[in-house]
């Protein structure tokens, strides 16, 4: 399981610049409604991928945790969702969620279940994602902000 802190290779303003055309789900994250419009247009794209019931909602939930943190800590972001062809493996999702917001500082921490910075929170959003997904990468700097790459692979069923 890919679990990174800051890549090197990895520029997050570049990220945050990917052009729409790139993508088959586009979506800014501004308002709290936002994450609802992620959650259901992520859903309808893992359907129409063919992803069994289970799996699309394990992709849903995904992407509305992660929607949920770039309007909590971010205020605002991206959600950018692409459907892959993997000639090996078959369709995949990928899922990639960025923000140039405050960044967080200890990164080591944030994976850990139960760790939250949000008063009244379980902090267990991004170790969720993790458990979910079937990869899963995290770069994050502070005052620059933070991007999370995960996806699934469509199992066959
Ligand atoms: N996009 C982000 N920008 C800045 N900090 C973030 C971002 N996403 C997560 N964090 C930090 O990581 C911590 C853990 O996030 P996680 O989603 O696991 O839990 P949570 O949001 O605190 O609680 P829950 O998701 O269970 O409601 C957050 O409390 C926050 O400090
Ligand atoms: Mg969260």
């Amino acid at each position: 399981m890919l679990h990174k802190k800051v890549d090197e290779n990895l520029d997050i303003d570049r990220v945050f610049d990917s052009p729409a055309e790139d993508f088959d789900v586009f979506i800014r994250i501004a308002r709290e409604e936002d994450i609802a419009v992620a959650r259901q247009m992520a859903k309808q794209l893992a359907q129409e991928a063919g992803f069994s019931l289970a799996d699309v909602t394990k992709i849903a939930t995904a992407v509305s945790e992660l929607a949920r943190n770039i309007y909590r800590y971010a205020k605002q972001g991206r959600i950018m969702i692409k459907k892959l062809l993997d000639d090996r493996e078959g369709p995949y999702l990928e899922i990639i969620a960025s923000d140039n917001g405050p960044g967080i500082a200890e990164i080591d921490l944030v994976m850990t279940r139960g760790y939250t910075t949000y008063e009244r929170s379980l902090g267990i959003g991004l170790s969720g994602v993790k458990r979910l997904m079937d990869t899963f990468a995290i770069y994050s700097e502070v005052g620059r902000g933070t991007v999370v790459i995960t996806g699934k692979r469509r199992r066959k069923f």
